[in-house]
């Protein structure tokens, strides 16, 4: 194991290059030392989970071998760490400060006098062209601004500055960097500030405080605005004045946190200008304190309303009971991506348990244990009136990183650290949801297109479940692939429906009705009904999480078609469109998926999308391919991220994307993209060269195309052809073993053992084939697959001639037992023989009619 660790009283570098580290090396943790600078631990108590970082006392450092420092080359300087580091016996160091007697060796890294050491871990990241969310670069740039002070020490490097151009490309946001970063003062502008801090005035409106600090000198000092910024971080209020005299000038500059207030109006009506955040004005001939009248008088027209947990909370709220086994909380946090839940009892709460207190008992081998044993007790709550700046205080001061929201006793929705970031950061989300949810959908109208476009027979089906639906007061929407289609105006005809209820029920009382055939599966409460039609329905039950974790609910749960389709693979394929009478036609659309369909993108709407289920990114493909869509940015980043997680998925699932893209879309296409994302490696061990595969998928694409064209029959089993591309020349044993493990029929394993004959018996090298009998004398026995792909492989055109000629025979007249029987020959043993020597001079000669084969054959 590696670890990463960097220097004690860690600052926003140190942090910056960790996380740089990470990237190089994703297998290490990252171990935070014992003592955090007060802006770092100020950072990390809203982006705790953001990152993976670890303890010390969380990681077996019996596994450690390696360590990479950051920001440091010494171990004196990594406070009580040094003493597990000192064990280590291998460094890697990326660092900027000098090399000194006590630098430890190292075998790999970079030493360098740069002004951040972020700056080295980024060029590294750029030369193995890493990817790098716009979070990941905001903390980058953050460590450069604040190691640099803004770029303006003496030891600010170019390197540096083209560090964080790179980071501004790569989307940092500088609010945010804006919000953390700390300049020094130089003597007299600390004195001024030292002064201001004294005299603050706290006056508090609508949840905001606003400091107000006035004072009178003579001589002019500069620096107002860092200094009145400073005032605002050291009281930690959301927005400050500072009014400061100077040679007969009163400066007023005004600062906010909060994106609720703006000061800009108070400024401009003394006359001055700026930003809403960030203002200043300067007025002759006056006192300090005639203007801080002013401002105060004109407070109240400052400040927005509040936003309160009501607007940012989740809700409904997924839950566990005290009882529930760590291992099922375990699972659902995956599952859903939360970071914890609250417990409840006989509707009432009675805990909350995170993924730490998970983690940490697992790792105490204590999954099988009650929840209620590691939960939290008597957790902190909020109501649905309190304000964002209080609930972001009580996860600073409590440490909570989520905060259920109560009302008479009842959960009435939960607020987590993503939703405070989320509203923090606008509609920059950071974190969990890469798409925007709407908590009401987006809804059009689309009850003509249905009608227009559908199949009438399906047309009918659908109105008709949406009138037994309405009876039963219940909600049905059709969903998934054919919606997407439907959008696009493609056929499909696989209809996927959801049910908020039980959808074997409903299929049962459909067959009663219409009659058919239900075919049910109650471990996933689906069912799949066979209309008297012959049109077949799949029918999902919304409650699907319920049955998956029983134990793990106290009641059933609340989930809607909101909760299903949020479990879908990518934004165009979560809509729904409501089939019961009442809403037939509207289209249901929360994750902005028509948008994206207009757009031509393909969005994941949750970051663990990929990892949950590794073959959507083949999924991804396949749509890149068949609509010309393009994943966005960030589904693209996780894509690449989540790619080692196929390693985990079986052969045959990958086996039947594979199929997919190789057979239904541009197989080159598949490949470019498969190679793109930095997948082939965890398909297959044995590689050929990029370009190798390329020409060999290439020819065979060529030659089933004209196979194709010529309507000659291709089985599906050709698709081990393509994956065969892949592996090198010769292909060992293990070669064909491995693309033997994908296989998914006889046929596929039949296809690859015949390749494997024909490719190992090199029939081609030992003769010259030039007319087609020859080809035939050696192939006629060879199925057409195997045939196409070796002749692809060897580039032998003749042979792809041969299979259209030997294929046009098959369709035709071929002479036959019965004609030699009637030119009098006597069925016997080497009629098989002469059957074939028919089909050769068949195929040399085609103007001669069969019976004039027989002839010449009765005459040899
Ligand atoms: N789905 C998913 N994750 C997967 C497979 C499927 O979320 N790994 C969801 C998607 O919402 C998809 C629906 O299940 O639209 C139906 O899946 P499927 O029929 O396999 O795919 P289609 O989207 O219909 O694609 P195609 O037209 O290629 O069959």
């Amino acid at each position: 194991m590696k670890v990463i660790v960097s220097h004690t009283n860690l600052d926003f570098d140190g942090l910056a290059s960790m996380i740089g580290a990470k990237k190089l090396y994703p297998q290490a943790e990252m171990i935070l030392p014992e003592k955090l600078s007060s802006e770092v631990e100020h950072f990390l108590a809203i982006y705790k989970d953001t990152f993976p970082f670890k303890k010390s006392k969380e990681v077996n450092w019996d596994h450690a071998q390696q360590a990479v420092l950051v920001d440091v080359n010494q171990l004196s300087r990594t406070g009580k760490l040094k003493t597990k580091l000192h064990r280590l016996d291998a460094f890697i160091i990326y660092d900027h400060h000098p090399i000194t007697a006590e630098t430890v060796p190292f075998t790999e890294g970079d030493i360098r006098s740069t002004g951040a050491a972020i700056t080295l871990l980024i060029e590294k990241i750029q030369e193995k062209s890493l990817a790098v969310s716009p979070f990941e670069a905001t903390v980058f740039a953050l460590g450069l601004y604040s190691d640099t002070g803004a770029f303006t020490y003496d030891q600010t490097t170019a390197e540096d500055l083209a560090a964080a151009a790179w980071c501004l490309q790569k989307g940092a946001n500088l609010s945010v960097i804006e919000q953390y970063r700390d300049i020094p003062l130089k003597k007299e502008q600390q004195h001024l500030f030292q002064l201001l801090l004294d005299r603050t005035e706290t006056i508090e409106e609508d949840g905001i405080e606003i400091v107000i600090s006035l004072h009178e000198q003579q001589n002019y000092t500069g620096q107002l605005s860092m200094i009145t910024k400073k005032l605002l971080r050291f009281t930690g209020a959301d927005s400050a004045f500072a009014i400061v005299k100077m040679e007969e000038k009163v400066f007023i500059t005004a600062r906010a946190v909060s994106d609720r207030i703006n000061v800009l109006p108070v400024i401009r009506s003394l006359g001055g200008g700026g930003h809403n955040k960030a203002a200043s004005a300067m007025v002759k001939g006056a006192t300090a304190e005639e203007m801080a009248r002013k401002i105060r008088q004109q407070l109240y027209e400052i400040v927005a309303p509040s936003i309160t947990a009501e607007h940012i909370m989740s809700s409904p709220v997924r839950v566990v009971a005290p009882d529930t086994a760590i291992e099922v909380v375990s699972k659902m946090l995956y599952r859903y991506g939360h970071t914890g839940f609250p417990v409840v009892e006989n509707d009432w709460l009675v805990g909350i348990i995170s993924r730490r207190d998970v983690d940490k008992a697992l790792h105490h081998g204590l999954g099988h244990a009650p929840v209620k044993g590691y939960m939290s007790r008597q957790p902190i709550t909020i109501n649905k009136n309190d304000q964002l700046e209080k609930i972001q205080e009580l996860m600073i001061e409590e440490q909570v990183g989520r905060l259920p929201v109560m009302e008479n006793g009842e959960l009435l929705g939960i607020v987590s650290r993503t939703d405070v970031i989320q509203a923090m950061h606008g509609n920059k989300k950071h974190s969990q949801n890469v798409s925007g949810i709407a908590r009401v959908p987006y809804k059009k109208t689309i009850a003509t297109l249905l009608k227009r476009q559908l199949n009438p027979h399906i047309y009918e089906l659908l109105t008709d479940i949406g009138r037994e639906a309405e009876q039963r007061n219940m909600h049905v929407y059709l969903i998934g692939g054919m919606v997407r289609d439907l959008l696009l105006g493609r056929a499909n005809e696989d209809i996927d429906i959801v049910v908020e209820g039980d959808g074997i029920l409903f299929a049962e009382y459909l067959q009663r009705q219409y009659g058919g055939h239900v075919r049910s599966h109650e471990a996933f409460r689906t069912a799949t009904w066979k209309h008297p039609c012959g049109l077949k329905l799949d029918l999902t039950s919304a409650r699907t999480e319920y049955y998956d974790f029983p134990a793990a609910l106290p009641k059933v749960e609340m989930s809607t078609i909101k909760e299903d389709l949020f479990r879908r693979d990518f934004t165009i394929n979560a809509m729904g469109i409501c089939l019961h009478q009442s809403e037939f036609g509207e289209l249901i659309d929360y994750f902005h998926g028509y948008q994206d369909l207009l757009n031509k993108q393909l969005k994941v709407l949750y970051n663990l999308s990929f990892v949950e289920d590794p073959t959507r990114i083949l999924r991804a493909l396949r749509f890149e391919s068949r609509f010309g869509f393009t994943m966005d940015r960030q589904t693209e980043s996780l894509a690449k991220e989540s790619a080692n997680n196929l390693l985990a998925v079986s052969k045959p699932r990958i086996a039947n994307e594979l199929i997919r893209l190789f057979l239904e879309e541009n197989p080159l296409f598949a490949i470019d993209r498969i190679d793109d994302l930095g997948i082939l490696p965890f398909l297959l061990k044995n590689r050929d060269s990029f370009e190798s595969m390329k020409q060999k998928i290439t020819r065979l694409a060529r030659a089933t195309a004209t196979l194709t064209e010529n309507s000659v029959p291709l089985s599906r089993s050709l698709w081990t052809a393509y994956l065969f591309c892949l592996t090198p020349v010769p292909a060992t044993e293990a070669c064909w073993q491995e693309v033997h493990n994908f296989c998914i029929s006889k046929e596929d394993h039949k296809l690859l053992n015949d390749l494997q004959a024909l490719i190992e018996g090199a029939s081609l090298d030992k003769q010259p084939l030039t007319a087609l009998s020859d080809w035939h004398h050696l192939f006629a026995s060879m199925q057409t697959e195997p045939l196409l792909t070796y002749f692809s492989l060897v580039a032998a055109e003749q042979g792809i001639d041969y299979l259209l000629a030997r294929d046009h025979l098959n369709n035709g007249r071929k002479v036959a037992g019965a004609d030699l029987i009637r030119a009098g020959l006597k069925p016997g043993p080497d009629f098989k023989q002469l059957l074939l020597e028919a089909e050769k001079l068949q195929l040399d000669k085609p103007d001669l009619s069969p019976e004039t084969i027989v002839k010449l054959l009765a005459d040899q």
